[in-house]
């Protein structure tokens, strides 16, 4: 059975997960209509990605014999001045998810949870690789300074991402 405090951060952060796919997909919808549609495909995958994380927490919470509690979802913003703006909020955005990850592991070793400690490894290890992606995608950016010829072929290869689902927690 799962501890109330970390059930209670569990849900929190799976309503966090939920926000980060909502923006994310508010990202690419704001692409399409400047018309980055490789971005725009790259942040869709991206919302997908953090439907996979929330629902990666949900089936945790429930193996654990806890509780999912849904919480309400906040809008996300809608426009940015431009797609260096975008790479930036993203990358201070995973910044913040990664501090969050961070709280939780500490709570867990409070608590002495070593199940809970060793779930949340596979997203500690998600978060080096999501900053370590959009801190690359932002210094190309910044290159070409978010414009011009070099951004219609970072555009290009944008649309090349592909999903691959996480292995099963
Ligand atoms: Fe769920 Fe982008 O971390």
């Amino acid at each position: 059975m799962i501890q109330k405090e970390i059930e209670k951060e569990l849900n929190k952060q799976i309503r966090l997960e939920f926000e980060s796919a909502y923006l994310y997909l508010s990202m690419s919808s704001y692409l399409s209509t400047i018309n980055l549609n490789g971005f725009a495909h790259w942040m869709r995958l991206q919302y997908e990605e953090e439907q996979q994380h929330a629902m990666r927490m949900y089936d945790y919470v429930i193996e654990r014999g806890g509780r999912v509690l849904l919480e309400a979802i906040t809008a996300p913003q809608h426009e940015w001045k431009d797609i260096i703006e975008i790479f930036e909020h993203t990358l201070q955005h995973e910044r913040g998810v990664t501090e969050r990850i961070n709280f939780m592991v500490n709570l867990a070793i409070d608590k002495r949870d070593h199940a809970t400690v060793n779930f949340l490894q596979w997203f500690i290890d998600e978060q080096v690789e999501e900053e370590a992606n959009v801190e690359d995608i932002l210094s190309q950016l910044k290159l070409i300074d978010g414009k011009g010829t070099g951004l219609f072929m970072l555009d290009r290869e944008a649309k090349l991402r592909v999903n691959t689902p996480p292995p099963p927690a």
